[in-house]
């Protein structure tokens, strides 16, 4: 079966760094996965991701889209953005409109839609992600977790085959966190494909079809959550003994 997406042995060590963010990262996407990616701070997870969409070009290895190998030229980079959708740890990274609309609309217009259609796509995003009210306003005068729910509206207008999100979710509350992972839901029922890094273990345990976990700069870990949260040597390997030990409480209280 062809993957949605493949990053296969990812090699990036970024300028004037002592040493390498990824270190032979592979991480292979089937349509309609539920993937959960963790691991500790400087593991690696953000510049993989960054290399999901090609904002970042590894230095050896090669990223996949749909059986495409793909290349960094203008318009490859905008045909690959629309099939696989990024929502970056820092909202602030994302948002460059003056305003929302503009945010939302800006990459279904440059998909070439006509006007109605795109208006369609953004009114669609912007009611998913709660944010139809704030249309109008300024993207700088937005809240945290406001401008996390417009940039994953921009993201959805375009209707990708994958979405990942960079810990979209730490900073909303918990009601639209749930509206959130509706949306994921709907999405993965389409045959698309949701990843989520985070440090949520609750969310990985009960949420996810499969836990990918990183560490220096590769994939070290990759399976259901029954067998990475539960398989001792699993868990030596992955350093994950000691935070599951003490998450174990908490982690089996909304186990269902
Ligand atoms: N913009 C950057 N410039 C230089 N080094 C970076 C940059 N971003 C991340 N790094 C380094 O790359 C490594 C991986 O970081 P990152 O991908 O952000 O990990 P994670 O998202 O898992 O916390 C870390 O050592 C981090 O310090
Ligand atoms: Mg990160």
């Amino acid at each position: 079966m062809t993957a949605l997406l493949e990053m296969d042995d990812l090699h990036y060590r970024y300028p004037g760094s002592p040493a390498p963010a990824l270190n032979g990262a592979t991480l292979r996407l089937e349509a309609g996965e539920k993937v959960v990616l963790i691991g500790r701070n400087g593991s690696g997870k953000s510049t993989l991701l960054l290399h999901s969409n090609g904002i970042l070009r590894p230095q050896r290895g090669q990223v996949w889209v749909a059986g495409q190998p793909m290349s960094y030229q203008q318009r490859s980079l905008r045909e690959w953005r629309r099939q696989v959708g990024l929502i970056f740890q820092h909202p602030d990274d994302q948002l460059f409109s003056a305003s929302v609309a503009q945010d939302i609309s800006f990459g279904p217009l440059n998909l070439g839609l006509s006007e109605e259609a795109a208006r369609q796509r953004v009114a669609k995003a912007a009611e998913q992600c709660g944010v139809t009210d704030l249309l109008e306003r300024p993207t700088h005068a937005l809240s945290g977790g406001e401008k996390t729910r417009v940039a994953l509206a921009g993201v959805l207008a375009m209707e990708p085959l994958v979405l990942l999100a960079d810990e979209a979710l730490a900073n909303l509350d918990p009601w639209m966190r749930l509206q959130l992972i509706a949306i994921f839901e709907h999405l993965v029922a389409q045959g698309k494909t949701v990843l989520l890094a985070t440090h949520d273990l609750p969310l990985a345990r009960t949420w996810a079809g499969r836990v990918v976990v990183m560490d220096d700069g590769r994939v070290v870990a990759d399976g259901p959550p029954q067998h990475i949260f539960t398989d001792p040597a699993t868990l030596e390997r992955t350093g994950l003994d000691c935070v599951v030990a003490q998450a174990g409480n908490r982690i089996d209280s909304i186990d269902r």
